[in-house]
């Protein structure tokens, strides 16, 4: 049996620090560099009682993962063509799966009974999922950073009862980009996620691919990556207990890549291109190879970027992608890590939320002979170019404690409506040393600016999702074009999913000029707050 999600809060009270506490100017990374590790002002505060606890709550396995495992593949989902539709079907069902020595662990998943296969369309197609509940349990399938009707998002209100199926269908039309799936019941998805309900979406535009120049054979040069953090107790079952300390959800200490515990890729060409996609339930992973090499970053949530951004790091937090293209020599090996992210919390905030943590995720291993690959173009798609007033703000989104502008969520409210074909200009701030990302449904955003700054090259592409350091403001340009419905809302929330589970989520819909708000169909859900 999995625990239940809520099953073991841990010792201790919380050690918030004060409000007041200021963005730190230096990034942990430089600290470390300069030689400053910290060590002894953390311990000093953490001297009264919380000492063993927070020598307990860091995850090193840098160095201690045995890479014998071929990384799994998820296959891609067969498509038939049925009146000018690909038609996908995705069936939910609990498995085992053989992750480690001794009994199979129990699991949730699509097809297979962990995670699911990777659904691959052209911008253009007009797809149709055939969904079908296979679970004991309702259900939902949500299409994390598509464009599309609200009807079809499969957020809290499209809920699938067991041995049902669903089918929505939708006209793809956004560039060429790494998407996924995953369930989105209230207050369930960190559950339903964790067991392992979660696929990719990929998005082509052979157009674009061509002149992109980047590696397009998918499971050879074009490898879906996807990270999970898992803790297995002793009976080798998925355990979702987590600690009250940091109090953002499931902090695992075994990363799995496409469900594949110390998975390795062998190499066959010059350069590979992986599709990250942090699919924990609230681990932030700061991703970079052990050797420090540079890598293209090539695409975020919603695209490629403009051009490549050569880096050695790449920051994910829960729900976000990036398309990164190493070169690689022959007979090499190399291992992808996770770093400690910056979170820009203080050091207690940042031992008990994942910040100090170091995780070795992937080792790739370059054959004897590589086959040569092209160097990316230098110009790989539009950027984003919202027309937005950029000193008008039409929303302001303050994430804070379990809440979003202090209301928790409630499947009968709706906050607000914006215009079908209007560009509104979202400011979102997470005022306290807390971790918290926002994620919008039914749209990609551009970033206008980050504290006022124009934005980093990483976050100069498309985005549906952004960390959300403290006392940072991110200026975002949002815009919902073609499809309305006053009575069905789409989400916008934080992604760690014990938050979201949480109720800090709200809910908006996307009007005709001249409509008003209306009233979501499906109400009368638990929303109390707990
Ligand atoms: Cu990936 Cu509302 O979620
Ligand atoms: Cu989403
Ligand atoms: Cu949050």
């Amino acid at each position: 049996m999995v625990k239940p999600i809520e099953s073991t809060p841990t010792e201790g009270p919380t050690t918030a620090p004060p409000p007041a506490a200021r963005p730190r100017r230096l990034t942990r990374r430089r600290l470390l560099k300069a030689g400053f590790i910290g060590v002894p002002a953390v311990l000093g505060l953490a001297a009264a009682g919380t000492g063993i606890v927070y020598a307990v709550h860091d995850v090193d396995t840098v160095g201690k993962v045995d890479f014998d495992q071929p990384l799994a593949i998820p296959p891609l989902a067969p498509a038939r063509t049925d009146g000018g539709r690909r038609v996908f079907d995705l069936q939910a069902t609990a498995g085992t799966r053989q992750f480690r020595p001794g009994r199979p662990t129990t699991t949730w998943g699509f097809d297979n009974g962990f995670l699911g296969p990777t659904v691959r369309a052209n911008r253009g197609d007009t797809v149709q999922l055939n969904v079908r509940n296979g679970l004991d349990v309702p259900t939902t399938v949500h299409w994390h950073g598509m464009h599309l009707p609200a009807v079809m998002d499969g957020g809290p209100h499209q809920l699938i009862g067991p041995g049902a199926v669903w089918q929505p269908t939708w006209t793809i039309d956004q560039p060429a980009a790494t998407l996924w799936y995953h369930p989105h019941p209230h207050d369930q998805t960190a559950l339903h996620v964790y067991r392992g309900m979660a696929g990719l979406l990929l998005i082509d535009d052979p157009e674009q691919t061509a002149a992109s120049r980047l590696p397009t054979e998918y499971g050879v040069d074009d490898i879906p990556v996807i990270v999970q953090d898992k803790n297995f107790d002793g009976d080798n079952q998925f355990d979702a207990g987590w600690s009250r300390l940091g109090n953002v959800g499931i902090l695992g200490d075994t990363v799995l890549v496409n469900g594949t515990v110390g998975p390795y890729l062998d190499v066959v060409t010059e350069r590979v291109r992986l599709r990250i996609l942090n699919g924990s339930t609230a681990r932030v992973y700061n991703f970079g190879f052990a050797d420090d090499r540079s890598f293209a970053l090539v695409g975020t949530d919603g695209g490629l970027l403009s051009a490549p951004h050569a880096t050695d790091r790449v920051q994910l937090s829960p729900g976000e992608r990036a398309e990164i293209v190493v070169t690689l020599t022959p007979g090499e090996r190399v291992v992808l890590r996770s770093y400690p992210p910056e979170l820009g919390l203080d050091p207690l905030n940042e031992r008990f939320t994942g910040g100090d943590d170091a995780l070795d995720v992937l080792q790739l291993r370059a054959g004897a002979q590589l086959r040569p690959s092209p160097q990316p173009a230098a110009t790989l798609a539009p950027a984003p170019a919202l027309q937005a007033a950029a000193d008008r703000v039409d929303r302001r989104f303050e994430m804070s404690g379990e809440q979003i502008n202090g209301l928790v969520m409630d499947m009968g409210r709706i906050d607000f409506g914006v215009v079908r074909d209007t560009t509104e200009v979202w400011e979102v701030v997470s005022p306290f040393p807390r971790p918290h990302n926002f994620h919008v449904h039914g749209a990609q955003f551009q970033v206008l600016s980050v504290n006022g700054a124009p934005p980093p090259p990483e976050l100069g592409g498309w985005k549906d999702t952004i960390y959300n350091p403290p006392e940072v403001t991110f200026r975002l340009a949002v815009r919902f074009d073609r499809h309305a419905d006053r009575n069905v809302p789409f989400m916008f929330h934080c992604h760690l999913l014990l938050h979201e589970d949480k109720g800090m989520m709200g809910q908006f819909v996307v009007l005709e000029p001249g409509e008003t708000v209306g009233t979501p169909g499906h109400s009368g859900h638990s929303t109390a707050p707990r």
